[in-house]
Formats: C-alpha cells, structure tokens, sequence
C-alpha cells in the first residue's frame, strides 16, 4: 500500500531541490530518461509534490515496482462527458472520470455540446457545479465560441474555447462564415486556447443518405476538412493560441505543422478506417478515412509528426448507435481505451514509448497551460505504473464506460496497473480506488 503520508525532516540525496521539502516516499521503477527506459526514483513529499529524483533516494517508505515502467498519466484534451443532458445511462462525470482514471488518463477536457450547451457563463457555472465532489480525475470545462459578445463572461471561467464549424450533438446551429473571423478575434483577446472542430458543411454531400463507411467518408470528404483548417488559418489572430480537433489525413496535417499551429489525431483515426466491419458504431465525425489514408496518418503519429493524441470520446448509446446507418449517431468511447491501445503498440514494436508520451502526456498539458505531464521536480505526482507484459484484449465487458460497448473489441491493450493522483493512488491491479476529489483547471500560462 502506498504509506500513510507523513512529512519527514530527513533530506535526499541526488537531485532535490533545496525549496522542496524532503520526500516522504519514494516510487522506483524504470522510467525514460534521455529517450531511453532506465531505473529511476521519484521522491514524492506527503502533499503530493515530486520533490526528488535519481537513485539511493532515502525516504521512509518506498515502492519498487522492479521492472514496471513508470509514467506520468495523460492529458486529453477531448472528451464528451454529456453532463449536463445524458442519457446518464450513456456517460456522466462520476463515470467518464472513473474510465479516465483506469485508462492512464489524468486530466480531461470536456467539450461544451452538453445539453445544454455551454454557450455562456451561466451554463459553465452549472457545468463546474456538476464537477465538485463528482470526479475521479481533474477536468478543464470547454466553452462553446458562438457570439462575439459571450467570449469575454465566458472566458473569465472557461478552460478552453471550441469552435464548431460544422452542427454536431448539441449544437446545431455553427457559426456563419462571415462570422469566423470576428469570433477567432474575440478568441485571441481572450488568451484562452481555442480548439476548432474543422469541416465546411458547405462541402458535405448528405444526400442520398449514406448508408456505409464509406459513403460517410464521402458525404463528409477530407476537402471538406482541409478547406476549413484553410479559412481558420487565414483568419486566425497571430497572438491567437489555436489547436485543431482531430485530424483524419497526413496532408491536413502537415499543412497545419506547417503553419505552427497544434492538432490531435485520435485513435480512431489512427488504427481504424472505413473499411472497419463495425458498420454505424464506428460513424463519426469527421468520419474514418480509406485505408491508405489511415497508414499515413499512422506513419505520421509513429514520426512524431503529429503533436498530440486525444480521444475524442464521444460516447452513445448501443441502442441509438445499431440501428440503420442514416439513423446512427456520430461518436465512439474511447477514453478508457485510448492508451492502452497506444501502449499495446508500443510494447508491439510499432511506436516509440517516448513519442507517446510527448503527444499523450506532454504537449497536451502544454497546450492547455498545465503544469503536468512530465516526470519533474516540482511537478504534482500523478503518475502511471504499467507493466508492459500484462497486455490482454479489449473486450466491453471489462470496460467501465456505462453505454457498454467499444469499436475495439479484441484490440490489443496494456491498462495501467497503477494510477497515482498527487501521489495517492487511485487505481490498483486495473481496479479503480479512489474518491472523487478531481478539481476544475484553468490554464496556468506562467507556469
Ligand atoms: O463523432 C463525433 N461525435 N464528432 C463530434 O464532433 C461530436 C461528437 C459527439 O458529441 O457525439
Ligand atoms: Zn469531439
């Protein structure tokens, strides 16, 4: 068991810094220093600060986890939570924190297409109120960029701003062209992120209704997507910290490098294309992409090409997503899974461990302006132990989403077998343990 934490006057050796108190315990692993897995020790004091790091760490406790690989846990920046609005029998704070927190998944971002949606500063109130008391992990709330005169009440409160481009659950009406680039302005002066969900509808070709993978592809091409990511470009502010949701095609991304702005990929996007027998439940939006595709965009991500990973976890239920293709709704679960699928590939051969975690824990953390994501002296001890011989099959009768199902039924995993919040865990042998004390974080750009 993790000790009973105590402050302690005994001071380590190797690298503490002398503002940081002593640690009262020390987790050793294996962990990667300079790209490359070597032992290490992180000294952790009793308010969960990591204040040591090195070898022949002196505390009063200490857990050695031998072989097992020592990580921080992720930051995704995309997450559907659908609280406010249900169906709860679908996904909520409570549980959606909970399949995080399993999933290696520290901090999550939650979009605003509640229902309702969080348009302004009112509905983020009731949102932050849904959080306290409720959450396994720490949550930053997404407001939704409508109208010019919503950003400045909203942005007092709000974590990140989302711009939908195109209608999507909970948000039907998207902002007019003429009105982008007005919005990306209030955006900028706001100096909150903003995150665009990037499709012209102009370009959707919705009729006859598709009714495969494919034709989803087709209704919803990635022209549509590539002349959106172009206009949001041309418009956006320079001061303007700008990150696209996402992204289905190398091209898109490259282009979007190229300009020096941030994206994600998703996991969907990465391992899955139209040509996935999973038929409406793997419907999203934007929409899965050919094969060709997909081998790009994986070669891209395992390059480290491609900033972050987000799952983009959109969860439905079963009986609103079997039903004919026209009917379904977009969206997939994915943030329990989103990991381990990526830890799976590493132990596979096919990524590297420390391109992983620079889109998965780092950047993201970066990009949202918190201090995490990164094994480092001064930094909060939310940590992951995994053991990369413990993989087995995904199946959604093992996952904790409540709509019970995934597209990944018999993929590869690696779950983390610990999970440490501020260096209390939470999860042990793959079993969640904590409480729910998960807070509400706003970007921190001074940190
Ligand atoms: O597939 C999707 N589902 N894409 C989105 O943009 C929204 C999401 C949802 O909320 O269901
Ligand atoms: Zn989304």
């Amino acid at each position: 068991m993790v000790p009973v934490p105590r402050r302690v006057s005994a001071r380590s050796r190797a690298s503490a810094s002398p503002e940081l108190p002593g640690p009262d315990w020390v987790l050793a692993g294996r962990g990667l220093v300079d790209g490359h897995l070597q032992p290490i020790e992180i000294g952790i004091s009793d308010d969960g600060t990591i204040v040591a790091l090195g070898r022949d760490l002196h505390a009063p406790e200490r857990h050695d986890v031998g072989e097992s690989v020592v990580l921080p846990s992720a930051t995704d920046l995309h997450v559907h939570f659908r609280d406010p609005g249900g169906p709860a029998d679908v996904e909520n704070f409570a549980a959606g924190t909970i399949e995080a927190a399993l999933g290696g998944v520290g901090l999550v971002a939650d979009m605003p297409n509640t229902r309702p949606a969080v348009t302004d500063a009112s509905r983020l109130e009731e949102k932050r109120a849904r959080v306290t008391g409720r959450t396994a992990v720490d949550v930053l709330l997404y407001g939704a960029l409508t109208a010019t005169s919503r950003v400045d009440q909203l942005a007092m409160a709000a974590g990140a701003l989302k711009l939908y481009l195109s209608p999507t659950t909970g948000v039907e009406r998207p902002p007019t062209r003429a009105e982008i680039p007005g919005l990306l302005q209030r955006a900028a002066a706001s100096g909150l992120p903003l995150t665009v969900h990037a499709e012209d509808p102009a370009q959707f070709v919705l009729e006859p209704p598709p009714t495969s993978l494919s034709d989803w592809d087709r209704a919803r091409p990635w022209t549509a997507e590539a002349a959106a990511v172009e206009e949001v470009i041309a418009a956006a502010p320079r001061e303007l910290r700008l990150h696209f949701a996402h992204v289905t095609s190398a091209r898109i991304a490259e282009r979007i490098a190229k300009a020096g702005h941030s994206f994600e990929a998703s996991p969907h996007h990465l391992l899955l294309s139209r040509a996935s027998k999973v038929g409406p439940r793997a419907k999203v939006n934007p929409p899965l992409r050919s094969e060709g595709e997909r081998a790009h965009l994986w070669e891209l991500f395992a390059l480290g090409g491609i900033p972050c990973l987000a799952s983009d976890h959109a969860p439905h239920a079963a009986s609103a997503k079997d039903v004919a293709f026209p009917l379904a709704p977009s969206g997939m679960p994915n943030v329990e899974t989103m990991l381990p699928l990526l830890l799976a590939k590493v132990r596979a051969g096919e990524l590297d461990l420390a391109r992983l975690t620079a889109a998965a824990m780092d950047r993201p953390s970066r990009w949202i302006g918190q201090p995490r994501g990164r094994i480092a002296l001064g930094h909060r001890a939310d940590l992951l132990v995994v053991d990369f011989r413990s993989r087995r099959k995904i199946t959604a009768g093992d996952l904790h989403a409540p709509c019970g199902w995934t597209a990944f039924e018999g993929y590869e995993g690696i779950f983390p077998r610990e999970h440490y919040r501020a260096g209390e865990r939470i999860v042990l042998a793959g079993e969640y343990i904590g409480t729910p004390t998960g807070v509400v974080r706003r970007p921190e750009f001074a940190a």
